[in-house]
């Protein structure tokens, strides 16, 4: 915070496309899509009008019992573009949320549909996991430095070591090492089944460990599991969902339905605080009862289902539809790629990963030997500095670059961020 007081504030007062710009004018290109928000770009006509219009109707009302038109409509819509099978959703503000919300759920689950399976009163996640800041998704993730000081908050869960083939836990190399991660997976779901309400995993790339991309069939291979030994599975697609990795959700590139997925981030296209945990029919018919049985979900915020933010929703994957966001982002895709190559020749550059339109570049101290950079040498925001400099806003994960650019950034656009990114790494390290 100390060396934070003492830097330039930069204050972002409007945007357009792929660029934010500051109160002095000047222009950053977005190369974090505002914390992997925004898809379309800023200020985008469809998505402000959508707004607009809804700002005619009306701002809130409660779906405390109610509803509004756009929250119907969004929940038709999201569950015809979501995994097959998932076909109730659960409105609510921000990601963090949507994941404590299937977190209770899968509790409330057992209890009233199977209480015979066990006693299931906890989770299963991987080690550097990330899925939000509230204490019951600090509960299920596992990064040292932001939950450590936590620890007396949080509930007890198991934990396996998670597909970060740069840094093997098993010190293996893949592809020989056939996925040997999943054995001990299968030895804590074998073992502990009967305490285990859902295994919560960051479908094909886990985004705050620093972008770590899982090997193909592994999510696919963590589906079989939960089911043979019958525990649900949560995808939080909080990160990777809409578009980013390439298809609508990360989900679909290995045909896995979750029984629980928590979306929010690019769901309004970046645009309002909006989130939903989407489920599948048999997990909603756990919820019903006489009255006096009270299996209700006992949860809801003020904000749950608002109508600008499910308007502006609704917008973003018109936008989709209208744009043909996904087909013209997969050349961009494969430039993403050819354009990074280049900076595998730079010395502190260690590993590169991409999913879709997520990048990570790795920086480490000794690249022979992987040593990483010691979070005090501020590697990572050294070079972030350099490239805001140079116009492109970045946010790093300690010594990882990532690149997130919005879904709509043009070809020259992404050579520029990349162009940046190499030479601010060159001068910084
Ligand atoms: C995978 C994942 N889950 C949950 C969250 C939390 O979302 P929010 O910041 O909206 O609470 C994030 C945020 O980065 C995330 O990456």
């Amino acid at each position: 915070m100390r060396e934070w007081e003492q830097e330039e504030p930069l204050i972002i007062e409007r945007g357009k496309g792929s660029y934010l710009i500051d109160t002095e004018g000047k222009r950053y290109l977005d190369g974090t899509s505002s914390i992997w928000v925004n898809l379309h770009g800023h200020r985008h006509p469809m998505l402000d009008r959508a707004i607009t219009l809804q700002l005619d109707k009306i701002a809130h009302s409660s779906l405390f019992g109610i509803s509004n038109p756009p929250a119907v409509q969004l929940a038709q819509a999201l569950i015809r573009i979501a995994p097959k099978g998932l076909t109730r959703v659960f409105y609510s503000d921000n990601g963090s949320t949507a994941v404590e919300i299937a977190l209770k759920m899968a509790i409330q689950y057992w209890q009233q549909r199977r209480p015979d399976a066990g006693p299931k009163h906890t989770f299963l996640h991987l080690k550097l996991a990330y899925h939000g800041d509230t204490v019951g998704a600090v509960s299920v993730g596992n990064i040292e430095l932001f939950h450590s000081r936590f620890k007396s908050l949080l509930f007890p869960t198991l934990e396996a070591d998670p597909p970060y083939c740069y840094r093997c836990p098993l010190s293996l190399t893949y592809p020989s090492c056939e996925m040997a991660c999943l054995d001990p997976i299968e030895r804590i779901l074998k073992t502990h089944h009967r305490e285990l309400a859902g295994f919560i995993i960051e479908p094909l790339v886990q985004a705050a460990a620093g972008m770590l991309t899982s090997p193909p069939g592994y999510l696919k291979r963590i589906r079989e599991l939960c089911t043979k030994y019958d525990v649900l599975l949560i995808a939080d697609e909080v990160a990777t969902g809409f578009g980013r990795t390439g298809k609508m959700f990360a989900c679909q590139h290995e045909g896995v339905t979750p029984d629980l997925m928590a979306i929010s981030k690019g769901l309004t296209g970046g645009y309002m605080p909006l989130a939903a945990t989407v489920t599948t029919d048999d997990i909603y018919q756990a919820f019903l009862g006489k009255y006096e049985d009270f299996n209700t979900f006992f949860h809801g915020h003020s904000y749950t289902g608002n109508p600008l933010g499910c308007a502006v929703a609704l917008a973003n994957l018109a936008v989709f539809k209208k744009e043909n966001t996904l087909a013209r982002l997969q050349p961009k895709i494969k430039t993403m790629a050819r354009l990074l190559r280049p900076l595998r020749q730079l010395p502190h550059v260690g590993d590169i990963r991409q999913r879709g339109f997520i990048a990570a570049v790795e920086l480490v101290e000794e690249r022979q030997t992987r040593k990483p950079y010691p979070l005090e040498t501020r590697m990572g925001h050294r070079v972030a500095m350099e490239a805001r400099r140079r116009g492109l806003l970045l946010r790093p994960i300690g010594n990882v670059m990532i690149l997130i650019p919005p879904l709509s950034t043009s070809l020259p656009e992404l050579r520029r961020m990349v162009d940046i990114l190499h030479a601010s790494i060159e001068i910084a390290t």
